[in-house]
Order: structure tokens, then sequence, then C-alpha cells
């Protein structure tokens, strides 16, 4: 399900300071903190959301940064192939039967296929349907379990069925069964023998994106899971799926924020056999409550500041691509301005954000603390129609 992290301590307070340093925050709409930049730094307007403390003076900077997020001077555009803009929503339901430490309790369900049309109807072009490893492969390096792969296939093909995009989630926290590919728990070898088969039953479908790993969390050792990701990334490949992107997650849940300090180094080397790394994407989540649990109701925070130094990371390390697969809100009037605000951003930071999916609609009802669900007379949430909506292609 949901990320369950805690990363809000991560980044001092930049209000506290009455002079900002080096990369923190200065401006932005909302934003009530110090403006001034302690010297050398001086306060540079990224987008009207964020200005950031950067070495330069403003409008004439020699940071990357500045000169790339704005809208005049747009990242280089992805190779034809590549990605359009996405955006859409989670559909959750299978991944009920996956917990965070990778155990398996047999009660998935499958989510309403009557959503793709609803949600696509609107402009939504991106489904992400998790499951469990163990329900989709119940024996290590044996074969997929039919009975399920025909139920999971019955959903991803309504996806699909719209004209959008559908991401092949594995949901288990780089773990089976308390254990951690790679470091104790399921070989390489066995992690990439589920990737093979999968992949190889959707060579044919352009419009699958692969999922390699929903949220790694307290991974010891992030160069040992780059590797693991390596054979992810090669059994896809190796299986004749040639033609689809892959996301690859890295540590702290798939923190957004952690991405460039923890694992994106590690995740930097990863390489494509078919050649580049534009169909190579980073997975990233993020929320927008007080602890970046995606457990409350209430949104502190619109998250431009951890997107626009993830933006910055990307652009600087061969201009990659990342996607915000996870992120959300309650129905309240705080996550409608902040996830609006956040979802703006990252629309107009594609192509290095390539979209978002929240979470979550799917098998949740209305009651569920972040539910996008349709209700049963086919209106909408007020967060689906106030943030999500007018943020999607
Ligand atoms: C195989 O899939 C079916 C349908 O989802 C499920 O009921 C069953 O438990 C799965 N088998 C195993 C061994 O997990």
């Amino acid at each position: 399900m949901k990320s369950l992290a805690l990363f809000a301590t991560l980044l001092a307070v930049p209000g506290a300071l009455s002079q900002a340093s080096e990369y923190a925050q200065c401006g932005g709409i909302g934003w009530t903190g110090a403006t001034a930049c302690q010297s050398p730094f001086v306060c540079t307007e990224l987008n009207s959301y964020y200005s950031q403390c950067l070495p330069g003076s403003p409008g004439a900077t020699s940071s990357s940064a500045s000169s790339t997020i704005s809208s005049s001077s747009a990242p280089t555009p992805t190779p034809s192939g590549s990605l359009p803009r996405l955006g859409g929503v989670n559909t959750a339901g299978y991944d009920f039967s996956a917990a965070t430490d990778g155990s398996f309790v047999d009660n998935s369900v499958s989510p309403p296929v009557s959503q793709y049309s609803h949600f696509a109807s609107q402009g939504a072009n991106l489904f992400r349907i998790p499951f469990a490893w163990s329900e989709m492969q119940p024996t290590l390096g044996g074969p997929l379990n039919q009975s399920f792969l025909s139920r999971y296939d019955a959903t991803v093909n309504a996806a699909l069925a719209t004209g959008g995009y559908v991401i092949v989630d594995v949901h288990n926290y780089a773990r089976l069964n308390g254990q951690i590919i790679g470091q104790g728990g399921p070989t390489n070898d066995q992690f990439a023998s589920l990737w093979s088969l999968l992949a190889a039953h959707y060579a044919s479908q352009s419009h699958v994106i692969f999922g390699v790993m929903n949220e790694p969390h307290d991974v010891p050792d992030l160069g040992a899971w780059a590797t693991s990701v390596q054979a992810a990334v090669n059994a896809i490949r190796s299986a004749g799926a040639t033609s689809q992107a892959i996301l690859i997650p890295g540590s702290s849940w798939a923190s957004a924020q952690a991405l460039p300090t923890e694992a994106g180094p590690y995740l930097l080397k990863v390489t494509d056999p078919i050649g580049g790394t534009s169909k190579l994407l980073f997975d990233v989540h993020k929320y927008l409550d007080s602890d970046n649990s995606g457990t409350h109701a209430d949104c502190v925070t619109n998250n431009v500041d951890v997107l626009t130094t993830l933006v910055n990371w990307l652009q600087q390390n061969g201009n990659r691509q990342a996607i915000l697969s996870e992120t959300g809100g309650g129905n309240t009037a705080s996550c409608e301005t902040d996830l609006g605000q956040e979802l703006a951003y990252v629309k107009q930071a594609f192509p290095t954000l390539v979209g978002f999916s929240v979470w979550a609609a799917g098998a949740f009802d209305s009651t569920y603390i972040l539910s996008v669900s349709p209700n049963p007379d086919g209106s909408d949430q007020p967060l689906w129609v106030d943030a999500v909506k007018p943020n999607l292609p």
C-alpha cells in the first residue's frame, strides 16, 4: 500500500532561519519563511511556487537548475518512442495481500474495471496496478500462478483498453517473507525469474510499464540493491520486452526526497541492455502529510521543494527522468491546495518528471482516508475534482 516511512525530519525547516542557506527555499506561492539568502547565495526564482538560494545572481545564475526549469528553456525533449506526459491513479486491491515485510495473506481484491474508462474519460492515461509477488509466483523460480494471472490480466487489459499506460507493480517492498532480495532473502536469480516471466507475458504490450519493485525500505546495502535491480532489468530485456519503459526504485519507501543522496548514485550505474537510459526511469513516491506517511487527512506541504531538488539532480546526472507513482492526500481543503500545487509542478516539469499516479482508487470506498474512488453514483471525490483532474495530461 502506501509508504509508511518518516522523512519529515530530513530537511531543516528553512523558515526557522532568518537567512536561508544554499539550496534552501527562499520564496514562492505560499512561502512564509526567510526570503534572504546567506552570502554568497542569491534567492533565485525557479518557478512561481519555488525560489531557492543558489550561487550567482538572479536571472544570470550559472546553475543549471534555474536555467532548465523555467518554461522558456525546457529540458531536452525525450527521444521519440519515449513516454508522453502521464497522469492518473493507482488502483489498489491485489496488493491487499502484500504486507510491508513482504509476507502474503490471501485476501487480494480485484479493482473495479469500470474505473478505468471512468478516469480515462476525464483525461487520465496512467494506471498503476499493484500485486503481491507470492500470489503471482507462489514458488520462487516456479511458474506464474495462471489463476491469478488471468484475474490480473483482465484488469490490465481493461486499463489498456482506454489507450492509456499501465504500471505492472510488484508491491513487495524489496522483500519476501521478511527477507530482502539479494541480501538474505530471494536470490537475484529468483527475482529475475519473476520478471522474466512477467516480461515475456507482456512483451507485445508497448503501453505496459514495468515497475520493478514497490517501496524498498530498510535496505542495508544499496549497492547490492542496485545489483538486484540490474538483474530484473536484464531479465526483462532478455525475455523480449525491449520497447517498454522500466521503473527503478530507490530506498526509504522509494522516497523522492532520499533518491539523490541514498540509492540514486548506485542506481545511476544500472544499464539497459537495449542501450541508453531513456527507458530506465526512476520510480519515486512522496506524500504531503506531517510525517510523509500518507496516513493523515491533512496536508502540510506541496513538496515543490523536494521535487525541485529531484529535478535538478536528474538533469545534472545525464538528464534522466522519474515518475511520481504514488502521492496523495485526504479529501480536505489543505490537500486540495497542496496536492494541486504539487501535481501542477509535476506537469510543468515534464519530461524530467514524466507524470504521476495518485494513491488511490481501486477497491477502496470513500471511507478510506486517501480515497479517490468514484462514489456509487459516479460522482468523484473532491480531491480528484479539485487537485488531480486539472493536472491530468
Ligand atoms: C493463485 O491465484 C488464485 C487467484 O487469485 C489464488 O486464489 C490462489 O491463492 C493463488 N495460489 C497461490 C498458491 O497463491
